[in-house]
């Protein structure tokens, strides 16, 4: 039966108007004034916004990393983000050491059979670029994959060195494949973790003195410079700190194709959380770390004006107490030394709400900016544009019915997410979504979830990636 919303106002990054949309067979097939209701489900969204579903680009479901594997899988992780209005994400396949792409492809494939239940793609890490792996790059787009990712950091782990990743990059511009860089200097970064360890400084605000702001800036000048020899388009993931948005704006300068994000923890969350009593600070390790309050002074402003592109999550969870009644290692791990501490924060959930009360009504952005860097530019740079990330004729219908005026207290009692801990608890937030839709359905109405396991489709991308 077609499904139409009638009485909202309709929030795209272009526009807000007073309009009716009819939805069927999973897509949006009119939008107009006062449509009939004949023969339709109709949901009433007078005095509620109607917004496309939100885009989450960076992930990491059932990631195995640091000794552990991070805590939501491909259905808590799918569920979450649905209740917090996100119905679109991209997951990071990690290709194995000493294996192909395609190994790593199908791995994630694996974790997502039966268990997705929102729409989701994926982009290919590369951790190990030999010749047989350099001449399967190009495949990747047969998959529906137009994303490569290249670690700076995690030495040892991930890290690529220069070469590598220059060369990627080059590959990547003959095939349309946009490069996305994980930037900070991994050679930096061990050099001063061995030396804190030596001192005896273990505890988790050392995380961040590890890992100082120009560390980051200098490899995303690196990779901007990459991008301006080798002409392949950059996107830069999880920028924390001015200094690296000085190097994206420099490089933008230039003419280069070049486009960054930042995460909402960048945002919200400082250095001096990471100095919390006891082994509290362990809840906000990732990488790179959480800065200080100036550094987010100027990522809202780069979101606000263009600086940057989008605003994703790193969800990356992990227990705090980790280990105990069934639940695998979490940050626990690390309470002898800050290296150890599984790196990475839950968020998929928080994202729509947080950057929604504090962009849009903290008077920082304006309701079409948030959708544009929550759920359009996401789309059009990674190829789902116009399919998801907008309300258009012809997209699907995966839409959020959004009460402007709901207050909600974000809680770990109350989330979604698989951990026992949330990092803006406590936190008010005003406007917080109604129902969600994914191609048409219901599958979040108010507290109660109408969604199901294997509901969701992987998103087959296309092969290019347009530079906003
Ligand atoms: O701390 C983080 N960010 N963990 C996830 C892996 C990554 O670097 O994106
Ligand atoms: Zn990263
Ligand atoms: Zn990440």
């Amino acid at each position: 039966m077609p499904t139409l919303i009638k009485n909202g106002t309709v929030i795209t990054a272009a526009d807000s108007v007073q309009a009716d949309i009819l939805i069927e067979d999973e897509r949006v097939v009119l939008i107009g004034l006062d449509l009939s209701s004949e023969g339709a489900q109709v949901i009433d969204a007078a005095g509620k916004l109607v917004m496309p579903g939100g885009i989450d680009v960076h992930t990491h479901l059932e990631l195995p990393f640091g000794g552990t594997v991070s805590s939501d899988d491909f259905f808590t992780g799918h569920r979450a983000a649905a209740f917090g209005a996100t119905t679109t994400h991209i997951d990071f396949v990690i290709q194995p050491v000493g294996g192909s792409l395609k190994e790593g492809i199908e791995a994630w494939h694996d974790k997502a059979a039966g268990k997705a239940a929102i729409d989701y793609g994926f982009h290919v890490a590369i951790t190990d670029l030999r010749d047989d792996v350099m001449a399967e790059i190009p495949s990747v787009v047969d998959e529906g994959i137009t994303s490569l990712k290249l670690f700076m950091a995690y030495k040892g782990l991930f890290q690529v060195d220069d070469t590598t990743l220059f060369r990627a990059m080059q590959v990547a511009e003959e095939h349309g494949l946009l490069v996305m860089v994980h930037a900070e200097n991994g050679d930096v970064i061990a050099d001063l973790t061995a030396r804190l360890l030596e001192e005896g400084k273990t505890a988790p605000k050392y995380h961040a003195a590890a890992h100082p702001a120009m560390a980051e800036a200098e490899a995303t000048g690196r990779a901007v410079a990459f991008s301006g020899i080798s002409g392949a388009p950059l996107y830069v993931v999880h920028v924390t700190c001015e200094e690296a948005v000085e190097q994206i704006a420099l490089g933008r300068a230039k003419g280069f194709p070049v486009m960054g994000e930042t995460c909402t923890q960048y945002l919200f969350i400082f250095e001096e959380d990471l100095a919390k009593p006891g082994y509290e600070g362990a809840k906000f390790v990732c990488s790179p770390p959480v800065r200080q309050p100036k550094d987010a002074g100027v990522l809202w402003k780069a979101l606000a004006e263009g600086g940057l592109q989008a605003v994703s999550t790193d969800h990356c969870p992990f227990w705090f107490e980790g280990g105990v009644n069934g639940r695998i290692a979490g940050k626990e791990l690390g309470r002898e030394g800050f290296h150890q501490i599984p790196n990475g924060m839950p968020g998929i959930e928080d994202r729509m709400p947080v950057m929604w009360h504090a962009g849009v009504g903290g008077g920082r952005y304006s309701a079409n900016r948030f959708v544009e860097i929550a759920c359009t530019n996401p789309a059009k740079i990674f190829g789902l544009y116009p399919r998801k990330g907008t309300i258009a004729v012809g997209s699907d219908a995966d839409i959020v019915i959004w009460d402007p005026n709901r207050e909600h207290t974000i809680s770990a009692a109350t989330h979604h997410m698989n951990t026992d801990y949330n990092v803006y608890e406590g936190m008010r937030v005003r406007g917080w979504p109604e129902k969600v839709l994914l191609r048409g359905q219901v599958i979040v109405d108010g507290n109660s979830w109408l969604g199901a396991a294997g509901r969701g489709r992987f998103l087959r991308r296309k092969p290019f990636a347009e530079v906003l």
